[in-house]
């Protein structure tokens, strides 16, 4: 499935039917995570397969998710890393989400949850793991249907500067369950923070598409804290709060996603990270994490 396709159609799922998976399912689920954990290269990440979630939200509810509100699903998967380090927390959510497209794929149902005090609860559970260190898992199972509002791809209303655009009313007043976005030039500037690039020159650079879908990321609390510049030759991706442990975890989805949708429209090319360069910008801390040579 192409990115593209996933970004349209992906939400967070936090009904799910008590019906297990598969032995066989979740040995392509496992066999897929090994995969992944092997392509990342620079950091050592792990995927831990929580089988008995029946067991796990029992000992979670009241610790991990928002408030301490666990989702309840059949399974979970946490991401374990050797360290907190950004580099680090940005391999392995990037890994957690290409985990996740493959699981949409299999027709699963996905939602990130914080685990970041979950993990003094599951000593059991982390004992035979190389790694020990947990901060974030998914839910994983087959959703409930729900009358969520699908997420619907109207490119010129995604920018707020186009004043008569017949399609402006119909997704300003979309009901999405999953939170809204930022219009594109509240996140994406030309050369420096808040300079503003228009739509016309992101069309032509063959990015406007792009910009449009990725909004539709998953981020924690749903604060969008990614921020990109064009420049030249090259896009930087910037983190609102970057010591928050939230913020680099959405970088790294976000820079999954932008990849997948860059390699999807022909754009070649991957993020190098950069070394952490923060600056204040409107009274907030922000950081260069990434750059992406086009
Ligand atoms: C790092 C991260 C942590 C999250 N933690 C939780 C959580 O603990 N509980 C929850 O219900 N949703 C959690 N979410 C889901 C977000 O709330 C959700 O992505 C956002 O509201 C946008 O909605 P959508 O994913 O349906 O598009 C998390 C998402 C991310 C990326």
């Amino acid at each position: 499935m192409l990115i593209r396709e996933f970004l349209e159609k992906r939400y967070s799922a936090r009904e799910y039917e008590q019906k297990q998976l598969s032995e066989n399912t979740i040995k392509t689920i496992i066999d897929y995570a090994h995969e992944i954990e092997a392509s990342i290269k620079s950091v050592k990440v792990r995927f831990l397969f929580l089988k008995d979630g029946a067991g796990v939200y029992e000992k979670l509810n009241g610790y991990a998710g928002y408030a301490g509100v666990m989702i309840k699903s059949p399974h979970y998967i946490g991401i374990l890393t050797e360290d907190e380090n950004y580099r680090t927390q940005i391999a392995a959510s990037y890994a957690m989400q290409s985990l996740i497209k493959k699981l949409f794929e299999m027709g699963l149902g996905t939602c990130w949850i914080d685990f970041s005090n979950a993990g003094a609860r599951l000593q059991d559970e982390l004992a035979g793991s190389e790694l020990r260190n947990i901060n974030y898992a998914i839910s994983v199972g087959y959703p409930k249907k729900e009358s969520r509002f699908k997420f619907v791809y109207v490119p010129s209303a995604a920018y707020s500067n186009v004043s008569n655009n017949p399609y402006r009313q119909i997704s300003e007043s979309k009901s999405d369950k999953s939170g809204d976005r930022l219009p594109l030039d509240h996140f994406v500037f030309k050369d420096e923070f808040g300079k503003q690039i228009s739509l016309d020159e992101l069309e032509q650079r063959g990015l406007a598409d792009i910009f449009s879908r990725i909004r539709n990321a998953p981020s924690a609390r749903n604060l969008q804290p990614w921020r990109f510049l064009i420049q030249n030759e090259r896009i930087v991706i910037a983190v609102k709060n970057p010591a928050s442990k939230e913020s680099m975890t959405d970088a790294g989805i976000m820079m999954y996603l932008f990849e997948g949708m860059a390699h999807d429209v022909g754009i070649r090319g991957e993020w190098s990270l950069l070394p952490l360069d923060e600056f204040e910008y409107e009274s907030d801390k922000y950081a260069y994490v990434g750059e992406f040579k086009v």
